[in-house]
């Protein structure tokens, strides 16, 4: 006999934690299937999915290639403690590898682990390991993870506030968000101001980050993210990230480059960073290596900081590091990125979708304040009717309307799944499946369009 939806709220109410959930509705929604770009709950309806589990599904839900990758690997070998080999942790590291060489010239070793916080730490490990330093830079508005280490450069407050003191807490820099410059001016008549302000942090040890006489830094690295996602899915302007990285080179201090959401194609190229034609130190990557099948995550970094003499064997260690089922996956990934052109498909459908955007705005564009996009990573901020003051209240209310499934369009009735991030909590970070169709394209738009509507009014 199966549970209703009734009782199993019920249960959920008294047995689950919600510590480890983001739960925003009241109540909580439960779904049945998916497939492709959609979300079934239990009546069959179908939730068109706008964020694709944080970017984490970039390749559809029930992909079938990855089903079956995942299939033989159970067939063939789904168990395997990490202490021994199997051919596909050696060739995914390979491969994830050899893109670095391609991409920005550098050659470098892989290393696993199981999500994309603890793959954070593992990065954090070797940064300490290099430089002997505990502290870094990170962005205002970054995220990186909340496990301890990852919560202490992770921006927000709330994350940390009951958790007690984070000594390696990070400094924490405002990152380029032109929409609403941190320092109120304007894109490109700043001559690129916030850059220069971080620039004035090294001119003086009275400045609290360098001992000019020697020229070392109190910092080991900085942690970057190329466009912010839960911060919003920002893009940065492009000389922002060259200009950043000659300041680093001067007083040695590492890159790393934080590409658990916008990495594997994401933002068009396969890591985002290569947009801005910055070489990183280190890459930490996660989610859409396996499509959100079984997790996998890890870094990769350059030979000189993560060569075994340096960084030698049990550095870090999980039981699950390259589970055989999560490396098939990810191989299976990098093949698929390697033969389907996926940064031309990313390219060509993130033009198509930021147009449609663009003709929403247009529409809406009192309280449509901005619309942005680099590959499919796009970025809808809703505001109040003056363009620009955030309307946290709106976005929450066309979230909320979304999920309610009750839609109607001349092709059925649908839900819409929308993700609500920035740092006012009024962007909708949207990250369609990379192969959705002009016609989803247009549903979508459709959709959001009767959200608006249906909000506006009440
Ligand atoms: C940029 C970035 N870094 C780190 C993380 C943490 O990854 P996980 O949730 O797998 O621990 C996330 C997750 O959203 C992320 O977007």
């Amino acid at each position: 006999m199966t549970v209703s939806e009734k009782e199993l709220l019920k249960k959920e109410k008294k047995y689950c934690s919600w510590g480890d959930t983001v739960h925003y509705l009241e109540p909580p929604k439960f779904f049945e299937r998916c497939e492709g770009i959609y979300l079934y709950d239990k009546k069959g309806t179908p939730y068109l999915d706008l964020q694709m589990w944080y970017s984490a599904a970039s390749f559809g839900y029930k992909n079938e290639r990855l089903g079956n990758a995942l299939k033989e690997q159970l067939e063939k070998l789904p168990q395997l403690a990490c202490q021994y080999l199997h051919s596909e942790k050696v060739e995914l590291a390979e491969r994830i590898a050899k893109s670095m060489e391609k991409l920005f010239g550098l050659k470098g070793r892989v290393h696993f682990n199981v999500g994309g916080s603890q793959a954070v730490e593992d990065s954090l490990k070797l940064v300490r390991n290099h430089t002997g330093k505990s502290l870094v830079f990170a962005f205002m508005g970054g995220y990186h993870g909340r496990t301890l280490g990852a919560s202490a450069i992770t921006s927000s407050y709330r994350y940390r506030r009951r958790f007690g003191h984070f000594s390696d807490k990070a400094h924490f820099v405002p990152y380029p968000y032109c929409f609403r410059c941190p320092y109120g001016k304007k894109y490109p008549d700043c001559g690129m101001y916030c850059v220069k302000q971080f620039e004035k942090l090294f001119e003086t040890e009275y400045n609290g980050v360098l001992d000019t006489k020697v020229n070392e830094s109190e910092y080991g690295a900085f942690y970057i993210e190329a466009i912010q996602g839960t911060g919003g899915y920002v893009i940065p302007p492009k000389e922002y990230f060259p200009y950043l990285k000659k300041i680093l080179e001067r007083h040695h201090i590492l890159l790393v480059d934080d590409e658990i959401q916008m990495g594997f194609h994401r933002a068009g190229k396969l890591w985002a960073l290569a947009e801005f034609h910055v070489k990183p130190d280190v890459v930490v990557f996660g989610k859409a290596l396996t499509n959100g099948l079984n997790p996998l995550s890890g870094i990769w970094a350059r030979e000189e900081l993560i060569n075994p003499k340096v960084f030698p064997a049990g550095s870090t260690h999980s039981t699950f590091s390259s589970n055989t089922l999560g490396t098939a996956l990810g191989l299976e990934v990098m093949k698929m990125c390697e033969e389907e052109n996926v940064e031309k498909k990313v390219k060509e459908k993130g033009k198509a979708f930021l147009s449609r955007l663009k003709a929403l705005q247009k529409k809406h564009k009192k309280i449509i304040g901005d619309v942005d996009g680099m590959g499919l990573a796009l970025r809808m901020e809703m505001t109040k009717s003056d363009g620009y003051t955030p309307d946290r209240h709106l976005a929450d209310r066309i979230f909320a309307e979304g999920m309610k499934g009750n839609i109607r369009t001349s092709k059925g009735t649908f839900g819409l799944v929308l993700d609500v991030g920035g740092y006012y909590k009024n962007v909708f970070t949207i990250a369609p499946a990379f192969d959705v169709t002009e016609s989803e394209m247009d549903l979508a738009v459709g959709l959001l369009d009767q959200l608006i509507k249906r909000c506006i009014r009440k």
